[in-house]
């Protein structure tokens, strides 16, 4: 199974990273645009190989698109990230020619990829991705849900003082520190409410801090996060590579789910060798599905901003 990382700064780098470890792939090809440096984050990850045991072979190039043929996965990281102070929604323009470009090269080479879309704005890029290159909208999937449902599990599991494995909960809508949604109503400590060891009041504070999660770290690094971003990626293709189906909030295209069209944000996904095999349109609260509409009302707008 072969994936293309495309994008070797430090999220493409750290899902191919993870990638390898965990033997989720037999080949990563990175590739990037700057001159010999997805060759040496390649040669530096593949000196691991004989320390960690791993068999996956990884190989740097720069631009070379040829190289990245048949790949059955190809994730897209190329952009540049937020910097501090910086909104996801102004890195827009910038990212957006970028990943238009990538997409019709990577599908020149490996026309039935199924591709991963990280670079942000995600939901908008997601959609720019679908737009711009006409796939079947099973084949285009943003990630964001997988990591903003793991830093959930984080708080929720610091505010528990439980291991974060035992809690179960899920993000969903826009990947934006404004428009995302952890659904604390059902999230669980080894199926057991959240709500039966947390007062209310914890528990917006959990959710806060969710949905900051990012800039916090941002604030923290300098530059946006890496690790949990590339391991998240990581988890997504494990997935489709090795048809798992695991349910996974993810930015897809929406055909009236959620009372939505013609969008791309997180929903309960269940993911597999087809890639979106099949999108979860679970029952929400009226408050949740408030908070649904209005963040499908705050992407939208972003995604106009695209064309104007
Ligand atoms: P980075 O700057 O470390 O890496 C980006 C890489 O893309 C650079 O090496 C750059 O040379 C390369 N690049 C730029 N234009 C390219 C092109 N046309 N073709 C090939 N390569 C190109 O940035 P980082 O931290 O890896 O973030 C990458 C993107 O992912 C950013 O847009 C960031 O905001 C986003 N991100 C999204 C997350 C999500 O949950 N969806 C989480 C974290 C970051």
């Amino acid at each position: 199974m072969k994936v293309t990382v495309v994008g070797a700064g430090n999220v493409g780098a750290s899902c191919a990273d993870v990638i390898s470890y965990r033997g989720i792939a037999s080949e990563v090809v990175l590739l990037d645009i700057r001159e010999g440096f997805a060759e040496g984050k390649a040669m530096d990850l593949m000196q691991c190989a004989t320390n960690t045991g791993f068999n996956t072979v990884i190989t740097g190039v720069t631009n070379d698109y040829a190289k990245t043929a048949n790949s059955d996965v190809v994730v897209i990281t190329s952009g540049i990230p937020r910097k501090p102070g910086m909104t996801r929604e102004e890195l827009i323009g910038i990212n957006a020619g970028i990943v238009k470009s990538v997409a019709d090269n990577v599908l020149t080479h490996s026309p039935n990829a199924i591709i991963v879309v990280v670079s942000n704005p995600m939901d908008t890029m997601t959609y720019l991705t679908l737009k711009a290159t006409g796939l079947p909208k099973n084949r285009v999937i943003g990630m964001g849900g997988a990591l903003d449902s793991s830093r959930f599990r984080y708080y929720l599991s610091k505010a528990l003082d439980k291991p974060s494995n035992d809690v179960s909960a899920m993000v969903i809508g826009g990947h934006g520190d404004t428009t995302m949604i952890p659904l604390t109503r059902l999230a669980s400590y080894n199926g057991i409410p959240v709500s039966q060891f947390l007062s209310e009041e914890e528990l917006a504070k959990v959710a806060s801090a969710t949905m900051v999660g990012g800039a916090t770290l941002t604030g923290l690094l300098g530059t946006s996060a890496w690790y949990a971003p590339g391991a998240s990626v990581a988890y997504l293709v494990d997935s489709i590579l090795n048809d798992q189906k695991k349910m996974i909030a993810c930015s897809v295209m929406l055909d009236g789910e959620y009372g939505q069209d013609d969008i791309c944000i997180g929903v309960p996904c269940i993911i597999g060798k087809n890639g979106v095999e099949q999108i979860l349109d679970i029952n929400l609260s009226d408050s949740e599905k408030e908070a649904f509409a209005k963040s499908a009302d705050a992407v939208r707008n972003m995604n106009g901003d695209l064309s104007s």
